[in-house]
């Protein structure tokens, strides 16, 4: 990574986790356990990239209300944490290791584990809607909508949920383990919550349904790409640096992209998304005279990522 780059994120990134801290979730009697364990996950680290995909979107179409992205960026790290918190579960992948600590379950028990990962759920919306506090205008107001639509929307059936029933029913032997159902799994269970961070960015900025579209191309190829990168990690992946098991997917008797296409061809693929991609931005820095390109070395940083 060049060091520039690597400078100007690990900021961003700092800043990012100040700002989550100023949205945690409280508890107001007997059963605050609940606060602490969505806590626990919530500020466990992790790379905090789709918060902070949402706020470079939301400045590049020209957003310059903290008040109106950071509650819409929290909500997503939120439900983005309560997908792993879930994921992890006995009855899904059944890992001990995330963010570099035990799962929640292991710490809370998995029924609390459960009322964690629905609790963070909940508490994204009534976290996301205070970015109506900040509307002075009926155009903003409209724009943080449409944002909270996408939020509502993209983790849910049609999206990241259904991508993991996808993911559920390639390892039951339920649905056909090739290269196209895997596709649309990860395009589901991951790209759809890339694609809601970036979306969000632009709808609560405004952004035309021109540079939309481009958007929408941009992250889901990302989103690809960020899911086989995770499965390639799986396999060659250094647990220590990955802060979660490698070998999960193995263990599960999981079938992927990076399994079938084989490392070689995986990694060719991340390569060719993850251009393309950064290609499509430039589309959009040109639209709107931007000279600052942070979005496209994000991406070309999560395609290659080690962790
Ligand atoms: C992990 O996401 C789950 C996938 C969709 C692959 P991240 O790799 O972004 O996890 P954190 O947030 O950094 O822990
Ligand atoms: C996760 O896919 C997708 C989610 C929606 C959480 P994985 O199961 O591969 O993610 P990791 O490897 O556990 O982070
Ligand atoms: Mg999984
Ligand atoms: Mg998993
Ligand atoms: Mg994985």
């Amino acid at each position: 990574m060049n060091e520039d780059f690597a400078l100007k994120l690990k900021l961003k990134v700092d800043e990012t986790e100040d700002m989550l801290k100023c949205f945690l979730p409280t508890a107001h009697g007997s059963w605050s356990v609940i606060a602490d364990a969505m806590n626990y996950s919530f500020l466990s680290g992790g790379k905090r990239l789709r918060p902070l995909i949402a706020m470079e979107t939301y400045s590049l179409f020209g957003g310059n209300d903290s008040r109106v992205i950071e509650p819409l960026a929290a909500a997503i790290e939120m439900i983005h944490t309560y997908s792993l918190i879930h994921d992890d579960l006995p009855a899904m992948d059944n890992d001990d290791l995330r963010r570099g600590k035990p799962t929640n379950h292991k710490v809370y028990g998995e029924a609390m584990a459960i009322l964690a990962g629905d609790g963070l759920l909940n508490f994204a919306f009534e976290t996301a809607v205070k970015a109506f506090d900040a509307c002075e205008d009926i155009e903003t107001y409209k724009n943080v909508a449409k944002a909270l639509e996408a939020i509502a929307s993209f983790p849910g059936l049609n999206g990241m949920i259904g991508g993991q029933v996808v993911d559920l029913l390639t390892t039951e032997g339920k649905l056909p383990c090739d290269e196209a159902t895997f596709r649309q799994m990860d395009e589901l269970k991951t790209g759809a919550l890339i694609e809601c961070a970036f979306l969000t960015g632009a709808l609560a900025a405004g952004a035309d349904s021109e540079d939309t579209a481009l958007v929408k191309r941009i992250a889901g190829k990302t989103g690809i790409a960020f899911q086989i990168r995770d499965d390639i990690l799986d396999i060659t992946g250094d647990e220590a640096v990955l802060g979660k098991p490698v070998g999960s997917d193995v263990k599960n008797g999981k079938k992927n992209l990076a399994t079938i296409l084989g490392l070689d061809k995986a990694e060719e693929e991340v390569v060719r998304l993850s251009d393309e991609a950064c290609r499509e931005l430039e589309t959009i820095y040109e639209r709107h005279d931007e000279s600052d390109h942070f979005l496209s070395e994000l991406v070309e940083y999560l395609t290659n990522r080690e962790k």
